[in-house]
């Protein structure tokens, strides 16, 4: 089991709980790199390569990776994913760069709960996920055309379904009972509304559609509405639409045009990240960013997907979603002209058809990345 870490509470009185804070710029930042299990290495590997190549092309920062074991091979020796002090550790980083965990050998709530949730959810309580048809790449949805599917999904990522709270007892018997509750607060629900309201206003749509299920879930979903409702307020230039969340995988699959921001709770917008990106051609091209809006805590980046044991070691993992996850790290550090440089080469490799296979495409890992690196160079 994880060692257990007491979180200070951050008090910062400039941004009001919820609103993002101003990056600092530096000469250097440093990284933690947790590649983990599966193919979560080789795609980190491939990020790191990527991210020098376009720290030497902007030529104003460097950027320091500090490789850590934390692992399911560090949690079949020592009984635990990482050490006692991780917290500590990770604090003395600007970003935490992830790959995925999960093995075979060890049950999933395990491994998930060890490192990924051990990091993230204490702090980083605003999940995004950007979602586009990259060029070059195709969607399922017939007839979709360029541009109708540009979504960023913020989903809630520090209670809901998945705060851990429940139990099991009366085990192995016929009338065994297991509760998985689900938590809901203000505080909660104030936070991740406003840091979404924001980023909503920061796209050029200035649109917002949340989600949630509050005509059979009475309490805590009815509690979302009524807070949702509440924030808006602060935005009066966001326009903002309701959805519960059945409908909602209707309206990404027929009318994808008509979404932009997207707020849902952690368990929702999983699943509707998920769709998103199957909608948007592979999940092996979607990013995500665990954010912490205070800064308090570096925030952590990672591609969506897992550690795919059915491709581990073959070379030939899509780097593409660790590629954007990137992008989304150098824009959250501040380094926007690096994240754009990154993001046209990411572009104008799949435009060039060097692509993995989840893509239709021949290339492997090393080929799709040597290929991003040679058009940094270039730009
Ligand atoms: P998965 O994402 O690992 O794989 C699903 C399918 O997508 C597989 O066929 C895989 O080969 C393919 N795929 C995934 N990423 C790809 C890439 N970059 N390039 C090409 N193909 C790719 O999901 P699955 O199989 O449900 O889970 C495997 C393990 O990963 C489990 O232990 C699970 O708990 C863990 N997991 C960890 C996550 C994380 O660390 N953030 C997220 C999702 C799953
Ligand atoms: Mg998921």
């Amino acid at each position: 089991m994880s060692p257990i870490a007491i979180h200070p509470v951050n008090e910062t009185a400039a941004f009001p709980e919820g609103y993002a804070t101003q990056p600092e710029r530096k000469s250097t930042y440093k990284i933690a790199q947790i590649g983990a299990d599966g193919i979560g290495p080789e795609v980190i590997e491939a990020g790191v390569q990527a991210v020098h190549a376009v720290a030497k092309k902007v030529g104003t920062f460097k950027v320091d990776f500090s490789e850590l074991d934390w692992s399911s091979d560090r949690y079949k020796k020592t009984g635990s994913y990482v050490p006692v002090d991780y917290i500590e550790i990770l604090k003395k980083h600007d970003a935490i760069f992830f790959g995925a965990v999960g093995a075979p050998d060890v049950p999933d709530h395990i491994s998930l709960w060890g490192l990924r949730l051990a990091i993230c959810q204490p702090y980083m309580y605003a999940n995004v996920r950007r979602t586009k048809v990259l060029p070059g790449t195709s969607s399922p949805l017939k007839n979709l055309q360029p541009g109708q599917l540009d979504w960023c999904i913020i989903r809630e990522n520090s209670e809901g379904e998945y705060a851990g709270h429940g139990g099991r007892s009366h085990r192995s018997l016929d009338h065994e009972i297991g509760t998985e509750v689900t938590i809901f607060t203000r505080t909660g629900i104030r936070r991740i509304a406003r840091y979404a309201f924001q980023v909503a206003q920061s796209r050029p749509r200035k649109l917002l559609n949340y989600v949630t299920k509050s005509n059979a879930m009475r309490n805590g979903m009815v509690l979302w509405d009524e807070v949702i409702n509440e924030v808006s307020k602060e935005f009066p230039d966001v326009t903002m639409d309701h959805m519960l969340v059945d409908a909602m995988t209707v309206r990404m699959t027929l009318h994808p045009d008509s979404l932009d921001t997207i707020l849902a709770t952690n368990l929702h917008a999983d699943i509707l990240s998920d769709l998103a990106a199957a909608l948007a051609g592979s999940i092996g091209i979607a990013p995500t960013a665990n954010i912490d809006p205070s800064r308090t805590m570096p925030s952590m980046f990672e591609p969506i997907h897992g550690s795919a044991f059915d491709i581990t070691g073959m070379g030939i993992a899509n780097p593409v979603g660790t590629f954007w996850s990137a992008c989304e790290m150098l824009d959250w550090l501040g380094e926007h002209e690096a994240s754009k440089v990154l993001m046209k080469a990411v572009e104008q490799t799949c435009a060039d058809g060097i692509t993995t296979k989840d893509l239709g495409g021949s290339a492997n890992t090393r080929e799709v990345t040597d290929a991003v690196i040679q058009r940094i160079r270039a730009l």
